[in-house]
């Protein structure tokens, strides 16, 4: 595939993936493909992973969510309907497909992923659920699905505990079910860098969130 046809089919990817999103307001939408999409962009850089590869995987790897389709298959038969009709690279193809039906976290219990542009495009769509971003992401989904906060009769001594299941899931528990752990799932170092200081910050503002939660229970004590 020549250079400019390359530039045309991500355009094309990109018109795609804006349709099939649009009105996905649950940490779907069209800016978090965007935000996957550049950081790896960038991972593939420092990682000298195959650029063309990790873009069109990015941009592609939510269209077939679960959560979107009627099931996993079906999400998956659209995307490799999508890419027959825009290339005849079939290598290019199997790797994408080959990518985003392997990334998805499943509690972390995925086998990893075998080739370098997949663990580039996990690592920059895990990334997104860290940090700043990562914690806006946590609170839309929570609200979406009707969830409270945070409930301070789970101690975070309890919330961290693996076993730890409950149907009324707040918001504060996704941190410790999964937006914790990510940071040592990480596949490339530099996504590793990446991960660490957004780990950081979540951190502090778990810190900072339960010594304001405690200040009023002081009050109204
Ligand atoms: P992705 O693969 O793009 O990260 P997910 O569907 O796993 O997509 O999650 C979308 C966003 O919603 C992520 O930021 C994720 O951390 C957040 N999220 C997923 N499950 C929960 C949950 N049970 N509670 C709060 N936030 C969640
Ligand atoms: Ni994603």
């Amino acid at each position: 595939m020549g250079e400019i046809e390359q530039v045309e089919m991500i355009k094309l990817a990109e018109r795609f993936v804006k349709e099939e999103l649009s009105g996905e307001a649950s940490g779907h939408d069209w800016w978090h493909i965007e935000r996957v999409r550049n950081t790896a962009l960038d991972i593939a850089e420092k990682e000298h992973a195959d650029a063309i590869v990790c873009e069109l995987a990015a941009l592609l790897h939510d269209v077939a969510d679960e959560k979107l389709n009627e099931s996993k298959e079906a999400g998956l038969d659209k995307v490799h309907s999508w890419l027959q009709e825009h290339t005849s690279d079939r290598g290019l193809i199997e790797q994408v497909m080959d990518i985003i039906s392997t990334m998805s976290f499943n509690g972390g219990q995925n086998p990893p992923m075998k080739t370098l542009e997949g663990q580039v495009v996990q690592d920059a769509d895990r990334l997104d659920a860290l940090g700043a971003i990562g914690i806006a992401r946590t609170f839309v989904y929570s609200g979406a699905k009707g969830r409270i906060i945070h409930d301070p009769g789970l101690s975070h001594e309890v919330l961290a505990q693996e076993d730890y299941r409950s149907s009324n899931k707040t918001a504060i528990y996704h941190f410790y079910e999964k937006l914790l752990k990510l940071k040592d799932l990480m596949n490339t170092p530099y996504a590793r860098e990446l991960a660490e200081q957004r780990h950081a910050f979540m951190e502090l503002y778990l810190q900072q969130f339960y010594s304001e939660w405690k200040v009023r229970e002081d009050q109204d004590a």
